[in-house]
C-alpha cells in the first residue's frame, strides 16, 4: 500500500490545508509506504516571482517536518527534483481528451480569479496525474476540492491501461475525510488563500489570535441563546477542542448567558495550543537549514529510483523503448 500526496508552495500553510491535507497525510505514514512532495512545478502556474517560489518551497518543507512528517519513514522530496514526471505527463497528455480538462472547476475558478489562462494551468491535472501515477500510489489523501483531479488521474490511468496493457499504471483511490472535507474560513466561505480568509498556523501569536477575535458574529445579546446552526465559531472550535469542551460550547450557545467574545477567546486559545508543539519544532528546524537540504536530497534520490522503474515500464508499453 503506497500513500502519496503533494502540496503547492504557494503561500502560508493554513488550518484548511492542515486538516484537509497535511494531517491526513502525516497520520497515513504509519499505514505503509508514503511519498510526500512539494509541488513546485504546479506552483509555477500561479507563483510568478522566483524568490517567492524558492522561499515558499523551503517554508513548506519546514511545515511538513514540523507537522510530523518523518523523513526516516516517508520519502519526502521536491517535485522538480524528479523531472521524469514531465515525461509521464507528456505521455498522459496524448491520451487525455481536451473535454476532460475543460470540465475541471479548478482551472475555471483560477481564471475567474484573474490568473492567466496558461497552458500550464489548463494541463495542471495531467501533471498531477503524472505525480501520482509515476510512484504507483494506491491512496491519495487530499481535500475535497481535489476530488475531480483524482477522477482525471483515474481516468487517464484507465486509458493507458486500456490502450497499452492492464497493469501499466496503478489506478489510485482518493482519501477524503468527510468530517473535515471543507474547513470554513474566517468569513464562512471555504478557507482558501485565494479568498484571503485563512487562519495561518505558523504566524505570530498576537495577529493570529486577532484574526479570530475579528470574526463577524450576529448581534444576539450575551444573555440570549445563540444559533448553533450556521455558527462559524463552532465548526472551527471542533477542530481544536476535545469533544467535552466542544459540547460545552454548544450547550452554552443553546442556553445563552455567554457572549461571542468569550467563545472567540476560547477558540483562539484552543487554536494556539493545538499547534504549540509543531510551532516549537518548526523553529528548531528553521535554525538548521542544512538539515532540510539533506532531507530533500535523500528524498529526491529515493523518489527518483521509484520513478525510473515506473517510467521504464511505461516507455516499453507505449513503444518509446
Ligand atoms: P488554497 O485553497 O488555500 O489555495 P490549496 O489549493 O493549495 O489551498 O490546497 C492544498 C491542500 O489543502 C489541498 O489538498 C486542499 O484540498 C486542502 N485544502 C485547502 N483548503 C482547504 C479547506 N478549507 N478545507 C479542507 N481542505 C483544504
Ligand atoms: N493540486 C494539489 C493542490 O493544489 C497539489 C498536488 C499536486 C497534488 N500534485 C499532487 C496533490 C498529487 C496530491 C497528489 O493541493
Amino acid at each position: 500500500m503506497r500513500v502519496l500526496t503533494g502540496l503547492q508552495p504557494s503561500g502560508k500553510l493554513h488550518v484548511g490545508n492542515y486538516f484537509g491535507a497535511m494531517e491526513p497525510a502525516v497520520s497515513l505514514q504509519q499505514a505503509g509506504d508514503a511519498y510526500y512532495f512539494i509541488a513546485n512545478y504546479h506552483a509555477m502556474t500561479t507563483v510568478k516571482d522566483p524568490a517567492d517560489l524558492r522561499a515558499w518551497t523551503r517554508e513548506l518543507a519546514l511545515d511538513f517536518l514540523a507537522c510530523g512528517l518523518d523523513p526516516q519513514r516517508s520519502v519526502f522530496f521536491r517535485q522538480s527534483d524528479v523531472p521524469e514526471v514531465n515525461e509521464l505527463a507528456w505521455i498522459l497528455s496524448t491520451v487525455c481528451p481536451l473535454s476532460l480538462l475543460e470540465k475541471c472547476h479548478s482551472y475555471k475558478d483560477k481564471v475567474a480569479k484573474g490568473f492567466s489562462a496558461s497552458h500550464g494551468l489548463f494541463a495542471y491535472p495531467v501533471l498531477m496525474a503524472a505525480d501520482i501515477l509515476l510512484y504507483d500510489a494506491n491512496q491519495v489523501p487530499v481535500g475535497k476540492d481535489q476530488k475531480q483531479h483524482l477522477e482525471v488521474t483515474r481516468d487517464l490511468a484507465g486509458k493507458i491501461n486500456e490502450a497499452f496493457g492492464e497493469g501499466t499504471l496503478v489506478v489510485p483511490e482518493p482519501i477524503i475525510r468527510e468530517s473535515v472535507a471543507v474547513v470554513p474560513g474566517l468569513d464562512g466561505q471555504k478557507m482558501s488563500k485565494s479568498y484571503h480568509n485563512t487562519l495561518p498556523i505558523f504566524d505570530e501569536e498576537k495577529p493570529s489570535k486577532k484574526l479570530i477575535m475579528r470574526i463577524q458574529t450576529d448581534s444576539t445579546p450575551v444573555e440570549e441563546p445563540k444559533p448553533v446552526e450556521g455558527s462559524l465559531l463552532l465548526p472551527l472550535y471542533r477542530l481544536f477542542a476535545d469533544d467535552a469542551a466542544y459540547q460545552e460550547m454548544v450547550a452554552q450557545h443553546e442556553a445563552g448567558g455567554v457572549g461571542y467574545g468569550d467563545f472567540k477567546k476560547r477558540l483562539a486559545e484552543a487554536y494556539w495550543d493545538f499547534f504549540a508543539t509543531m510551532r516549537q519544532r518548526r523553529s528548531e528546524l528553521a535554525a538548521d537549514p542544512g538539515y532540510i537540504d539533506e532531507v530533500l536530497a535523500q528524498g529526491a534520490a529515493k523518489a527518483r529510483a521509484t520513478a525510473t522503474v515506473t517510467l521504464d515500464r511505461v516507455r516499453k508499453a507505449v513503444g518509446l523503448a
